[in-house]
């Protein structure tokens, strides 16, 4: 087999106070390559009896490679968003779960769980809004602001996690801000700046928020997307709230994953433009033969792996690695249990707050153009 190939990724990092410039860090990504036909049917059948002899089971997202969305299906697994896998990780008997995404999930499925075991195909596997958090910098800006309800994105580490009063997932993040708005409460935001923007824009909050960014979201562009748009003047655009706020606007629909897969599934349009991580189309793809996908605009055209619409870290997650990490037990997920129970808290609020939302309704947060359809 061919060897993995390393690519390095920038992302940004607040240097002084929320608000103020990035520091550009740098970060990197294994991509490992792609099995051959062949050694993709040997890999799917080790790794359907190393499931069954190790009672583990898939929990997959969006945006890892099709054949790790497919054989989670196949295998009584899921393939989900970032909330509906942490439920389904939780709920499952299996006593393995073996998650294939970024970081910052399989963290969660270990504080929900602490009991099973978790594994990951590459444990590097990160995320530039996690990076771009780093625990101290966030509790500093947390205690400058101590009449705010902190509320931070899934895509953080552990210990911020367990510094917030609320976690969300952009599946639930507009219902929960709302509510506590509705309560007249003051919102600490993090990480992601332009998911706090198009909340604060939705529901009116007072909020401060960090700085972050996701790179992959980040590179979309408003310009070239209206190009695209008098191109194909029947699409819909679907964008997921990390897009910036002109690509927003100018969107059919707006939300999570699932969101996202749910108004392509209802609205009436047969074209759709899509502003979200490119391993979303496989899924888009499948469930919907009869419509066509096509990929929203970035800057690079393609050009650098910043600019190529796919996370690199989701890229991480290969059968190779994922048949690897259940035969020996390596990738496995490690957190401080006292921390985890700390980090459990706005978990368990965000999950018992949300109990009503499963994968295929119309979520709360997803707020335009399912009914103008
Ligand atoms: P979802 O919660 O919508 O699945 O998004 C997770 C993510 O990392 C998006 O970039
Ligand atoms: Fe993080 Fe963006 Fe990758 Fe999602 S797509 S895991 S937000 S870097």
């Amino acid at each position: 087999m061919a060897s993995s190939f390393v690519i390095d990724v920038d992302y940004e990092q607040p240097v002084a106070e929320a608000g103020s410039a990035c520091d550009t860090r740098h970060a990197w990504a294994r991509v490992p390559p792609e099995p051959s036909p062949d050694e993709r049917i040997a890999l799917k059948e080790r790794i359907r009896r190393l499931l069954r002899e190790r009672n583990a089971v898939m929990v997959s997202h969006f945006y890892v490679h099709p054949d790790l969305q497919d054989l989670a299906e196949e295998t009584g697994g899921i393939v989900s968003d970032s909330l509906e896998m942490a439920r389904f990780g939780r709920d499952h008997a299996a006593q393995t779960l073996v998650v294939s995404g970024v970081r910052f999930m399989g963290e969660t499925a270990k504080i929900l769980s602490p009991e099973k075991r978790v594994l990951m195909p590459d444990l590097d596997a990160n995320c530039s809004l996690d990076l771009g958090c780093p625990v101290d910098e966030f509790s500093a800006f947390c205690d400058q602001h101590p009449d705010r309800t902190v509320v931070v994105y899934a895509n953080t580490s552990a210990a911020v996690k367990a510094r917030a009063d609320w976690l969300v997932t952009s599946s639930c993040a507009l219902d929960v801000v709302s509510a506590l708005h509705a309560q007249g409460r003051k919102i600490l935001w993090g990480p992601d700046r332009h998911l706090g923007d198009y909340i604060q824009r939705q529901t009116g909050a007072d909020m401060v928020s960090w700085n972050g960014v996701c790179i992959v979201h980040d590179e979309f562009k408003a310009l070239e997307l209206e190009l695209l748009k008098k191109a194909h003047p029947a699409a819909k655009v679907l964008v997921h709230p990390e897009s910036p706020a002109d690509v927003i606007a100018l969107a059919d629909a707006v939300g999570s994953t699932s969101a996202i897969l749910n108004a392509a599934r209802r609205m009436d349009a047969k074209e759709f433009i899509v502003a979200t991580d490119s391993g979303m189309l496989h899924k888009l793809r499948t469930l919907n033969p009869e419509k066509t996908f096509i990929e929203a605009p970035t800057a690079g055209n393609g050009g650098t792996c910043k600019s190529c619409a796919h996370c690199p870290w989701m890229a991480m997650n290969g059968l190779a690695e994922l048949a690897n990490a259940l035969e020996t037990g390596a990738g496995e997920i490690q957190v401080d249990p006292a921390l985890g129970l700390q980090a459990r808290v706005p978990i368990d609020r965000m999950l018992a707050s949300t109990a009503g939302l499963k994968n295929g309704q119309a979520p709360g947060s997803l707020v335009a153009g399912i009914g103008a359809a």
